[in-house]
């Protein structure tokens, strides 16, 4: 990469350098949903020195050179998207009714000792409730006819751009409003520290909200960043 660029997009700079994910992530900078943004751009609206910035990730890129390739970007549409289906969406499926379902048991537990606890809930259900509808329209409606039009062989800049304008549009709309929600729990978590005297669900609640928000983001940057992307350039 060169790092001289620091108007590359960060769902650019991620998608050819996925190890790049921890410093990012470590520096609060948002790859995924706010993909778009030029690495400057980015940087200045979070306050921080872009040249230190530039120090943490050629050094991030130097401590793993070759470790990981970029692995999605050689890829077909049907292999990201066969990851991306096996991967995050079996990971949300285990996942989601499991943290509900700890997020009603410790609300019930010690909801009347911390307010936030309620509204921790409210927060879970509706993100779980639009998720799997999320899920649900990607793998019956769009990623079918992604890979329809893969396997069409149909060309670059040959296609009526009715996935991109429709289908894809809404579901970066759907992917910014699971980013406020994540950004909501960790909000109302405090950054997922459970309390001192917190018993092993609270603690496991927590641990589990912080995991789903790391897969989340991966998840989020992949579509929005990689497959989406592919498909605005082909016209799709
Ligand atoms: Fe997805
Ligand atoms: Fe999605």
């Amino acid at each position: 990469m060169n790092l001289h660029d620091t108007e590359i997009p960060l769902g650019r700079l991620v998608a050819e350098h996925p190890h790049l994910i921890r410093t990012l992530e470590g520096l609060g900078l948002d790859y995924c949903c706010g993909g778009q943004r030029p690495l400057s751009q980015a940087v200045a609206e979070k306050g921080l020195d872009l040249e230190e910035v530039l120090a943490s990730l050629k050094q991030a890129l130097a401590s793993t050179q070759d470790a990981c390739a970029a692995p999605w970007l050689e890829k077909s549409c049907s292999e990201l998207i066969d990851h991306i289906v096996r991967s995050h969406h079996g990971f949300l499926r285990t996942e989601l009714p499991r943290l509900s379902g700890l997020t009603q048991k410790v609300f019930e537990v010690h909801g009347s000792g911390a307010p936030e606890l309620e509204d921790l809930r409210r927060v879970m259900a509706g993100f779980r409730d639009e998720i799997e509808s999320h899920l649900a329209k990607e793998e019956q409606i769009l990623f079918p006819a992604i890979v329809a039009c893969e396997a069409r062989g149909a060309g670059m800049s040959q296609g009526s751009g009715v996935l991109a304008q429709g289908p894809i549009s809404c579901m970066e709309s759907e992917h910014d409003e699971a980013g406020a929600a994540l950004a909501e729990m960790r909000r109302l978590t405090g950054d997922f520290s459970p309390p001192e005297a917190a018993c092993g669900s609270w603690r496991a609640l927590y641990q589990g909200l912080e995991e789903l928000e790391q897969d989340m983001h991966r998840h989020i940057h992949e579509e929005n960043n990689i497959l989406f992307e592919r498909v605005r350039a082909a016209g799709w």
